[in-house]
């Protein structure tokens, strides 16, 4: 820990410390940690769920390489400038000539750019001289060789100018507010409070609530985040989906029926939109359902990650899973567009969803690499005062999900208790006493995806719904609702039951740990035949891919029987199986009643990728293993 610190301070400077307070950072200096090492903190406090953090890491054994200090190794010989008078590609480290050929686009559609034109130029070391390219919003490709026609630079640049100033100046009512969503994959809510020192002095400066009871309501980021934009699971949303663009459909089936993506809604409200994910493989990408091709997003980095994915993508890790195109970190493409985005934030309402994966998905270690990348972007927000403005919501959809990590206990359990905290400017709690209180209760209370996609639909009508007087009626009308008539999602501005359960909240079995768990023998009759149960339930699910084998139970390698209470006279056992072949470590909670089910997704923690290239469907190819 401490020679990364030293580390991060020589790139940083002293600036952050002199600027934040020494106090916060000061204390991560001690060479000597405090003598209760496994401090913890508590996450959930309530009637029906107790759920601690521990502060520090179970042991893990370490990576081979070490992925906070991986760059890029290629050199970044363009830059791009945006003037006035147009778009400027502007060279760097220039040591011979190149021979440049270029590619010039326009945004589209959902995924796709138009190409305006190409065209070429010559780089001449020590000359600094741009070479314009057009102007706007553009995309450019370029291609660079050597005397000897060796590539030398291929790269995928950018142009987002700010926005030209608004003649007619925009009113937007002053109790509108921007919502900004900032997800890190993989990233549990302990491991954030590890890895990420600065950003969490910065957060002492700013309002915010750390809502550490955050649950995950499915396996991965793309079933919590369809959770969080739509209020509904995977299950609920595919059967009846429906055109959302088709408005006669919508009209005559009801409100309620469509699935109403957040991005919707506060479209319709007259917000801009923008969305970017630092990965060509996007969760918006898997459905083609997601209908983004005529209302896509005004502001959308997805054609261009596809575009660096297909020509200039290259890899800088073991397992191939950081890119990189020209000099940068397809995060860093991410974040850069995040920031010329910075002054059209300025000048509207946006509802923004920005997503990073790469690095943090597969190594522990990784997302300190992003602290003070995101604290410079926090800060940048702040100096711009579009905090003042805006709803920050830094949230992932789970913990690191494979891995030695994920194998012990406390792996286990951080996986499902993902990052979220929310950050408001300071007024809204002096206008929304009541409604910001609730908030801060809730931050101890058992939360889910459900619960955010309501509180940010709140958002798109603040004094409406948060004023004391109406949020009051709303407290009132939830309190009525006992037990089953409970809705499932609750706005975080309203107090969450105390006596929320898993099952209330929607979450499965397997992502629950408010039950008490006991660990059983892997032998004994009971756990064995319900791990049958297990693995004989995957091979169902793999039955319509024949290219996938089938399974067989190598080994039971954990067992616990879930406590529901004295009164209950449920039987479930969360297990931890092998199978062969291919050695995958899968997860699931099977229940017995007078017939044994699955209560939960099946969960695999054990690698799988090149194993399982043979089908396309995300959740069969944790399962199968392809037939040679
Ligand atoms: C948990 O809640 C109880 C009752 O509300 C309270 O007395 C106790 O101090 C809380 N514990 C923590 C650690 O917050
Ligand atoms: C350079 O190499 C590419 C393929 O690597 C080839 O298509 C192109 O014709 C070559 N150009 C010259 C000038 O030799
Ligand atoms: C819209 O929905 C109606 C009613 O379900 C259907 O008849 C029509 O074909 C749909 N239009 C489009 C463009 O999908
Ligand atoms: C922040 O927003 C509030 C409410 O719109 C406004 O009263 C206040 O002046 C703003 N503060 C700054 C620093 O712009």
């Amino acid at each position: 820990m401490l020679w990364y610190m030293r580390y991060l301070m020589s790139l940083t400077g002293a600036f952050f410390l002199f600027y934040f307070g020494l106090q916060p950072l000061s204390e991560l200096f001690e060479e000597n940690l405090p003598p209760d090492q496994n401090l913890e903190i508590t996450l959930i406090n309530t009637s029906q769920c107790h759920l601690v953090g521990r502060k520090s890491p179970p042991p893990i054994t370490r990576t081979h390489e070490n992925v906070v200090r991986l760059q890029c190794n290629k050199a970044q010989v363009l830059f791009t400038d945006t003037r006035s008078d147009g778009n400027y590609l502007m060279p760097s480290q220039i040591f011979e000539v190149l021979w440049c050929k270029y590619w010039l686009y326009t945004p589209q559609d959902w995924n796709m750019e138009k190409l305006l034109g190409d065209g070429q130029f010559n780089l001449i070391p020590n000359e600094q001289k741009g070479f314009k390219v057009g102007r706007g919003r553009q995309t450019v490709r370029v291609l660079c060789t050597s005397a000897l026609n060796e590539t030398k630079y291929h790269d995928v640049l950018l142009f987002l100018p700010p926005p030209e100033p608004d003649l007619v100046p925009h009113h937007e009512s002053d109790d509108k507010m921007s919502v900004l969503i900032l997800g890190i994959d993989s990233l549990s809510h302990m491991v954030f409070l590890r890895n990420f020192p600065f950003l969490n002095g910065l957060l002492d400066y700013l309002p915010h609530s750390k809502i550490t009871g955050y649950s995950r309501v499915g396996l991965g980021a793309y079933e919590n985040i369809m959770a969080l934009l739509s209020g509904r699971s995977i299950d609920e949303l595919d059967p009846d989906w429906q055109n959302p663009e088709n408005e006669s459909e919508s009209a005559s089936r009801g409100e309620t029926k469509g699935p109403h993506f957040l991005w919707e809604k506060f479209k319709a409200a007259g917000y801009r939109t923008a969305y970017g994910e630092d990965t060509a493989q996007s969760f918006a990408g898997r459905t083609e359902r997601w209908r983004f091709n005529r209302k896509f997003p005004e502001f959308n980095l997805h054609p261009i990650m596809l575009k660096m994915d297909r020509h200039t993508r290259y890899s800088i890790d073991i397992r191939e899973m950081i890119h990189c195109t020209g000099g940068r970190e397809f995060g860093d493409v991410l974040r850069d567009f995040i920031s010329s985005l910075v002054p059209h934030f300025k000048q509207r309402l946006f509802f923004s969803f920005f997503w990073e994966s790469q690095g943090v998905k597969e190594y522990y270690e990784f997302s300190r690499s992003l602290d003070v990348a995101y604290l410079m972007l926090l800060k940048r927000l702040e100096d711009e005062n579009i905090l003042n403005k805006t709803l920050v919501v830094l949230v992932s959809g789970h913990g690191l999900r494979k891995g030695n990590y994920r194998m012990s206990y406390q792996g286990m359990q951080e996986e499902s208790q993902p990052l979220l905290i929310a950050i408001y400017p300071e007024w809204l709690k002096a206008k929304y006493p009541r409604a910001i209180a609730n908030l801060e209760t809730n931050t101890r209370r058992l939360v889910t995806p459900y619960d955010l996609h309501e509180t940010l639909q709140d958002m798109l009508d603040l004094d409406h719904q948060l004023k004391d007087f109406n949020l009051q009626k709303r407290m009132r009308d939830l309190e009525s609702r006992a037990g089953k008539n409970m809705p499932r999602g609750i706005s975080l501005f309203l107090p969450i039951p105390d006596a929320r359960t898993c099952d209330m909240a929607g979450i499965p079995s397997l992502f629950c740990f408010c039950r008490d768990l006991t660990e059983v023998p892997t032998d004994d009759g009971l756990v064995v035949r319900c791990s049958r149960f297990l693995v004989k339930s995957i091979n169902q699910l793999l039955k319509p891919y024949p290219k996938c084998e089938e399974l067989k139970l190598h080994m039971v390698l954990l067992a616990y029987f879930v406590d529901f209470g004295e009164e209950s006279f449920i039987y479930e056992l969360k297990l931890r199986v092998k199978t062969l072949p291919g050695e995958g470590v899968f997860e699931g909670t099977v229940r017995l009643t007078d017939r044994m089910h699955l209560t939960s997704p099946v969960n695999r923690i054990s690698r799988y990728l090149s194993r399982s290239t043979c089908v396309q469907e995300p959740y069969i190819r944790t399962m199968c293993h392809c037939r040679e």
